[in-house]
């Protein structure tokens, strides 16, 4: 355990835990400097035993940045629209996973809003109601993946650049999933799961393009900055050869030395570098709830851009 002046922290092989943090001190000069460091030096904070309440949540996640609104505004929680809401009385569709698996809440691997232009900073996440099984938080360290990737690998994707498209049927995903099929639970097997999102806010949503490795702007470490979940392809190349590429560089971060996974006890707050770090969401059988809230950490990198210039993408503010 590492003593900083108002907290400790436990480092792990990804991620670190901060213990005793005095939140009575935020807002204190010292206290910012050395959270941002520790944010910085190991991308996921896990701030175990700190109870919060929605103004404290804020006031926290504003230590580490600007917050914004989360583009899709049925998910903003109605009270305080700059926390976003997960599950809880508005359950997200079912699936059944490998004919077996019943679960909501499964978001397979993503960055954050990486379907815009501006991809976010970052996450803090709580989660208010817990499951009893399942819905757990999974990370995944993709400045150390690249740091491992062999050198041919490195040049090749050196200046690549993908596309993505905001995603929100699973069942059309094919990068980065760990099941072989995928259906929506029936009514029968899931009673009042419903289809995830209006179609309508996918064309609000038009396709972006990010580089596949960023320099991180505050570390200058290199990333893999892909986000399989609205992955479609690398630009530029042959289908077969985007397939191999992403088939690889894919698994490749997926390895478990670069995944941390978060097992969700009371009073956890979990904060992500959404540039260095991806994240999955396990998911958890519907008779269960689990209602999550999240701030969102304004976009610091404005990597993207319009795949077709000519679309006008939703901002925010204006899709209310
Ligand atoms: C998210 O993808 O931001 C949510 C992760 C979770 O619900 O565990």
């Amino acid at each position: 355990m590492i003593e900083r002046r108002f907290y400790r922290v436990n480092p792990l092989p990804i991620a670190a835990e901060i213990h005793d943090l005095d939140l009575g001190r935020l807002g204190d000069a010292d206290l910012t400097r050395d959270l941002y460091a520790d944010w910085m030096r190991y991308g996921v904070l896990v701030f175990r035993n700190t109870p919060v309440d929605n103004a404290q949540h804020l006031a926290l996640s504003r230590s580490f940045g600007e917050l914004e609104m989360h583009p899709l505004p049925q998910i903003r929680n109605p009270e305080e629209p700059l926390l976003m809401q997960l599950g809880g009385n508005k359950p997200d569709k079912a699936y059944v996973y490998d004919d077996k698996d019943l679960l909501v809440g499964r978001v397979p691997w993503h960055r954050d809003t990486a379907y815009t232009v501006d991809i976010c900073k970052g996450s803090m996440l709580r989660v208010l109601e817990r499951p009893e099984e399942g819905g757990d938080t999974l990370f995944s360290d993709t400045a150390a993946a690249y740091d491992a990737l062999p050198d041919d690998w490195k040049r090749r994707i050196a200046s690549l650049q993908f596309k993505a498209t905001l995603r929100l049927d699973f069942r059309e995903m094919s990068r980065g999933v760990t099941w072989s099929s995928i259906r929506w639970a029936t009514d029968e097997e899931a009673p009042g799961s419903k289809p995830a999102v209006p179609h309508d806010m996918l064309a609000r949503y038009p396709s972006v393009v990010h580089p596949m490795v960023i320099e991180h702007p505050e570390s200058g470490r290199k990333c893999l900055y892909i986000s399989p979940t609205y992955l479609d392809r690398v630009l530029d190349v042959s289908d077969e050869e985007s397939d191999e590429i992403l088939s690889f560089i894919v698994d490749h971060t997926l390895k478990p030395e670069f995944i941390y996974r978060h097992v969700w006890a009371a009073d956890d707050l979990v904060l992500w570098d959404n540039r260095r770090m991806m994240h999955a969401a396990t998911g958890y059988p519907p008779k269960y709830r689990r209602f999550a809230l999240r701030t969102t950490l304004a976009g610091s990198l404005k990597s993207g851009r319009l795949y077709d210039p000519s679309a006008v993408e939703a901002k925010a503010e204006l899709v209310d």
